[in-house]
């Protein structure tokens, strides 16, 4: 498989819509509407408003969407999870990779069956590493293990289970890229600060630009897109300058 070819560097930003109700995303949404971002929409809006409504907003806006849905629970539970998620035809949704290769393989059932039963589009299923906002330290703590190597080992099984890429930290997108059994995956990375933004609960975190030069595809942008400081402006301005820096 090839890497993803972007034609332009807005498609790779994925703005994190953590609000409460749709008619507050609304707002962020009608002054982003031409620039061809991706919305990321996760279990705080997702679960409020239902996923339903959160796909339909998106595709109002010609936006893909990314259903940040995070499924961690018994294979049989994920891959109906995964199957009923699917048959709303997200463009990206997730499970949590820290769990068995066996969980990970029903997920990727899930989506395929409802793609045969439904005759729904595939979506692109990611598998979430190690959380950006755990320390090395804390990841010790929670796995035994370095987040380096944790990354490293969740994404080689997400691999082998056939998911289409995993969510982690800019910071490990080299070391994946650099491995032949997690090369080809699709890499999409939160913990993304501008050297404008404040860092709040995410610890491992990189710049827009650094996150492009270690071999992410896709930034994931919540905080300094939506609540940017005074002297970036709107969050229009905010992506207009993260465009910028990766342009
Ligand atoms: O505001 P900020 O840029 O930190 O938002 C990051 C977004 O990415 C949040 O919506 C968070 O839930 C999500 N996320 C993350 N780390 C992951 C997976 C998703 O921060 N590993």
């Amino acid at each position: 498989m090839s890497r993803k070819v972007f034609s332009n560097p807005a498609e790779r930003i994925m703005v994190a819509f953590d609000v409460d109700e749709l008619s507050e995303a609304k707002i962020i949404a009608e002054s982003i509407r031409d620039l061809g971002v991706t919305f990321k929409i996760g279990n705080q809006l997702g679960t409020y408003e239902g996923w339903k409504a959160a796909i339909e907003f998106a595709h109002e806006y010609g936006a893909l969407i990314f259903c940040d849905t995070k499924f961690k629970d018994i294979p049989e539970t994920v891959k109906k999870s995964s199957r009923a998620m699917t048959r709303l035809e997200p463009d990206f949704f997730n499970v949590m990779a820290d769990t068995t290769l066996d969980t990970l393989k029903f997920a990727v059932d899930g989506v395929d069956s409802a793609v045969q039963d439904f005759a729904v589009k595939k979506p692109i299923l990611l598998g979430v590493t190690v959380l950006t906002s755990i320390s090395n330290d804390e990841s010790v703590s929670i796995y035994g293990a370095d987040s380096a190597s944790k990354v490293l080992q969740f994404a080689t099984s997400a691999a082998q289970a056939g998911l289409d890429g995993v969510v982690c930290s800019a910071q490990e997108a080299s070391a994946l890229r650099d491995n032949p059994a997690t090369t080809d995956l699709l890499l999409v990375t939160p913990g993304i600060r501008p050297a404008w933004a404040a860092s709040g609960d995410q610890q491992r975190i990189t710049t827009p630009k650094q996150a492009i030069e270690n071999g992410a595809d896709y930034l994931v942008i919540g905080r300094p897109i939506t609540q940017p400081p005074s002297e970036i402006g709107t969050p229009r301005d905010a992506i207009l300058k993260i465009i910028e820096e990766i342009s």
